[in-house]
């Protein structure tokens, strides 16, 4: 099936469980997928559910749409994503965020683990993305354009859209949350980046590395989306600390970081 039929089935598989219409989608990175536990009338549509759409085969990841509400609002969640080191293409990785836009969501969220590159950073903060670097080496809009989602050459001046950062700020320090704001770069993985690469990518201007969200984040602009996007730092990068990286240890400090991590993500919900 091509991407059109994905998204139409994908849209129907969603209406036909729901009459919810949702306002904002939400993708939840690793470990950080029990916020979908917390939605309202809560209606959970697997990935499986929709003939042909790919699932996700990594632990902390369980592939399902979550519709339901939060704090007053419609949320189309995403436990689990579809990250392009599981095999999956660009394209592929942004399709939950084509069916987000086809069902008419104006804001996405999105979240991560991300290792942290800039040495102020400490294992539990929380980054809010103000850019990115795509240095996965693909883009989702690669191929025929979709002209219904957006234009062929769309601008990314304002990927993590400026004006909501602003709003977000002062609410999280009157929340009395500590909030980074830095960019974070894409690497493909699925191994962790080496000494080397994290020393390149804090030259060029990274704050934080990860596998994920650019390919999202770049349809979403494409559709015209509002896109917040924020980086759960779970480790300090390789080279930086003398021990190995672990996944195990990426998703134990996500859980830490939950608690601060819900209250961010609440208040991205009030202003999305
Ligand atoms: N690098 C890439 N992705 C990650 C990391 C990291 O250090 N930590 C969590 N996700």
């Amino acid at each position: 099936m091509n991407t059109r039929q994905l998204v139409n089935a994908a849209c129907a598989a969603i209406r036909a469980q729901s009459p919810l219409q949702p306002e904002l989608g939400l993708i939840l990175g690793s470990g950080l997928g029990d916020f979908c536990d917390s939605l309202e009338e809560r209606t959970e549509i697997p990935f499986s559910a929709v003939p042909g759409f790919p699932l996700p085969t990594v632990d902390g990841h369980r592939g399902a749409f979550v519709l339901g509400r939060s704090r007053g609002r419609t949320v189309l969640a995403l436990r689990g994503r579809l990250h392009c080191y599981e095999g999956n293409t660009p394209q592929q990785a942004a399709l939950p965020v084509r069916v987000m836009a086809a069902l008419g969501i104006k804001t996405l969220i999105l979240t991560n683990a991300a290792g942290g590159i800039n040495l102020d950073y400490r294992p539990g903060d929380l980054m809010l993305l103000a850019d990115h670097i795509n240095f996965a080496g693909a883009n989702p809009l690669t191929g025929p354009n979709l002209e219904e989602f957006g234009p062929r050459f769309p601008d990314m001046g304002d990927i993590y859209t400026r004006s909501l950062r602003e709003k977000l700020r002062p609410l999280a320090a009157q929340a009395g949350l500590p909030l980074r704001e830095g960019v974070y770069i894409m690497y493909g993985g699925p191994s962790y980046e080496t000494p080397a690469e994290i020393r390149f990518f804090r030259t060029i201007g990274a704050d934080a590395a990860g596998m994920s969200t650019v390919p999202e984040a770049i349809a979403a602009r494409h559709s015209g989306m509002q896109v917040m996007g924020v980086s759960c730092i779970t480790n300090m990068a390789a080279g930086i600390l003398p021990q190995p990286l672990s996944h195990d240890e990426v998703v134990a400090a996500a859980a830490q970081a939950k608690g601060n991590f819900t209250r961010l993500l609440e208040l991205m919900i009030d202003i999305g």
